[in-house]
């Protein structure tokens, strides 16, 4: 039996406890029979969860360009590897065959190479969504550079924050970038980071909007001439299993994003082989996902996962909702889409709009749907289940996290029997635990705890970038001997897991990651502002929304609120970007704390989210009265 292609549900009980029983057979077969090795590997598996330090594969050398692109040029070189859907439909979508991918990204690491980027280099990549994004990140992978995608929906000074802590060396952006009706100056936003960002020495420019922008002499340079002139061949860096294929941000419960650094052997087998079976890639088939590659999602199952399988993978630049609300069902429709991997957030937004946007569209083309980034309600699962996927395409409700670099727990379509909410069962490999207050694993069905990972798997993240303490405390602290997920979830008496949501600082918006703290301290930088707590509440579409209470220093007239809320909101825009606005913004005289001078958030949520019958016990607040004041003023 091959471990590589579960298709019904009794195999992937066998392969399951396989996994369990014996992980490192079970992953030495998958590496070995799917992949092409320089030289494999000494040691499967070591690991030490104290430390913590995880290492698989280790002593293997190849390149994942290769196993993502030359090997599929003796039997697929005309196939289209990744179609390209610009964001004005009346362009014509772009096919990149694997044979034109190998050429342009062997001449983008040519010129990265000619820029004196070298095997280690970080290289920071703030890019739209077009083919340059992932012909940038294959060219770094393809010498050895450690690439950090930054999302262009961050401003300039994160972006600044995300290059400063990982000392990149050069930047890769565009003169500006489509997003449906606007278009966005990002080249600005890169040269206002670049003023604080002294590791900065080059910018390559793709030209996407032809716009006119300031070219920094010495710095800055077009990349299209410079592509022209390249070789179209680059021997692949040869690198060790371990060595880091690149570093990506999340946010955290504290200031400071988190890079995330993952490594090379473990990511590409686990995201080749997660990418198969998650989503029955066959031969022929168009899988599109809908996430930037500036997140996880588009790291793993736009670019490397589907790659490795030598799938077609759609790239798609624009937004849902532009120029209506059809073109989703119309990108599925034109280009024959048969597995769709979306959010709740992007469902919830097009159910909204009503059936007729839907029922115009052939969708015949769908087998497979997928759900990530947060969980699914009930309402959404269903409409997605019925009008999308016809009933007939088993949804994929897929969780996991930057973290965790590949899906974790998700049923596998067509052999696990879904439930609507439910993220269904763990993925081979994945050892999960449900964990109680006290520190005690639940190991009977039907429990609610704190979701750990008590084994290793080969594409969790190695460590912080710069911060292994950090790594550390975060993950490997709060339960013994077990990878912290920050998640709570249930376990059902069948063995199914629903996520439950976050148990930390973290919000979910929109599917993106936002941590409280980095949010207040760009609230507290506002010239009025004396503190500021932000919480979630529910919203429809979005999933959660950010509610901040905020205590000016001098409280002032009332009609100078509105723009106060404008102007921190602005203040929120510049450090972090968009996504992070506060919905509602309530003034307020204090906020409930503790004796120990916490922020009790819990009854912060509880207000904002309209829930105050009980508010749990407030007797140890030092200033209880300030609660009530909090009700009568909730917006
Ligand atoms: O809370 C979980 C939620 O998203 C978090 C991870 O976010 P991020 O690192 O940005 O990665 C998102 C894409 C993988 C998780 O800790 N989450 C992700 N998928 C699901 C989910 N919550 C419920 N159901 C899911 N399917």
């Amino acid at each position: 039996m091959s471990n590589y292609h579960i298709k019904h549900l009794e195999e992937y009980y066998q392969v399951y406890r396989k996994s369990v029983r014996e992980p490192e057979n079970f992953w030495e077969e998958v590496a070995e029979e799917h992949f092409l090795w320089y030289k494999k590997w000494d040691n499967v598996l070591s690991w030490d969860f104290k430390k913590p330090e995880v290492k698989w594969f280790e002593g293997a050398k190849l390149n994942i360009t290769v196993n993502c692109i030359d090997r599929h040029l003796t039997t697929n070189a005309d196939k289209t590897a990744i179609l390209f859907e610009p964001n004005n439909p009346e362009e014509a979508a772009e096919h990149i065959t694997y044979k034109q991918l190998h050429k342009r990204v062997c001449q983008f690491a040519n010129v990265l190479k000619d820029k004196g980027v070298a095997k280690g280099d970080r290289v920071c990549i703030y890019l739209p969504m077009i083919p340059e994004l992932a012909i940038a990140t294959l060219a770094c992978a393809r010498i050895g550079a450690v690439h950090s995608v930054v999302f262009a929906g961050f401003s300039a000074t994160a972006l600044a924050t995300r290059i400063n802590d990982s000392d990149c060396k050069m930047v890769i952006t565009s003169d500006g970038s489509y997003r449906g009706a606007k278009t966005i100056d990002l080249k600005g936003i890169v040269d206002e980071a670049l003023n604080e960002c002294p590791c900065v020495d080059s910018v390559l420019v793709v030209k996407r909007i032809n716009s006119d922008i300031n070219m920094k002499a010495g710095r800055d340079e077009w990349v299209q001439p410079l592509l022209e002139n390249a070789s179209k061949d680059c021997n692949p860096e040869v690198m060790d299993a371990e060595d880091p294929l690149f570093i990506l941000y999340t946010s955290g419960s504290t200031g400071m994003p988190k890079g995330m650094v993952h490594t090379t052997a473990g990511y590409m087998v686990y995201t080749a082989y997660t990418f198969k079976n998650v989503f029955q890639y066959k031969e022929g088939d168009v899988y599109w996902c809908t996430a930037d590659i500036g997140w996880i999602t588009g790291h793993s199952y736009i670019v490397y996962g589907p790659l490795a399988n030598g799938a077609t993978t759609v790239m798609f630049e624009g937004v849902p909702s532009y120029p209506d609300f059809g073109r989703f069902w119309d990108i599925v429709e034109k280009h024959k889409v048969n597995q769709f991997y979306t959010a709740p957030t992007a469902i919830r937004a097009l159910a909204k709009e009503g059936l007729e946007v839907v029922e115009k569209y052939n969708l015949s083309s769908l087998k497979v749907l997928g759900s990530v980034g947060e969980p699914i309600n009930e309402e959404a699962w269903h409409w997605y289940n019925d009008n999308i996927g016809k009933k007939q395409s088993p949804i994929v409700d897929t969780w996991w996290q930057t973290e965790t670099g590949g899906i974790m727990i998700t049923p596998i379509p067509f052999a696990t029997p879904t439930k609507p909410t439910y993220a269904t069962l763990p993925f081979p490999g994945i050892q999960p635990a449900l964990m109680d207050e006290e520190g005690q694993e639940l190991t009977k069905n039907q429990v609610t705890g704190r979701l750990c990972i008590k084994f290793p798997w080969p594409s969790m993240a190695r460590t912080i970038w710069g911060n292994h303490q950090r790594y550390k405390d975060t993950y490997f602290s709060a339960f013994e001997n077990k990878y912290f997920t920050g998640d709570g979830a249930l376990r059902d008496e069948v063995g199914y897991y629903r996520i439950t949501g976050r148990v930390d600082d973290v919000i979910i918006v929109s599917g993106h990651n936002l941590g409280t703290a980095p949010i207040e301290d760009a609230v507290n930088e506002h010239p009025a502002v004396a503190e500021s707590a932000i919480v979630g509440f529910p919203h429809d579409i979005k999933g959660n929304a950010l509610y901040g209470y905020v205590i000016l220093k001098d409280v002032g007239e009332g009609r100078v609120h509105d723009n106060l809320r404008k102007e921190i909101n602005q203040i929120i825009t510049e450090h972090i970007g968009p996504i992070a606005k506060l919905d509602k913004i309530q003034f307020t005289k204090g906020l409930p704390k503790t004796r120990s001078g916490k922020i009790m958030r819990r009854i912060l949520r509880k207000i904002a989210s309209n829930d105050t019958s009980n508010l749990g016990d407030t007797s140890t607040l030092l200033n209880p009265e300030v609660v009530q004041d909090i009700m009568d003023n909730v917006l």
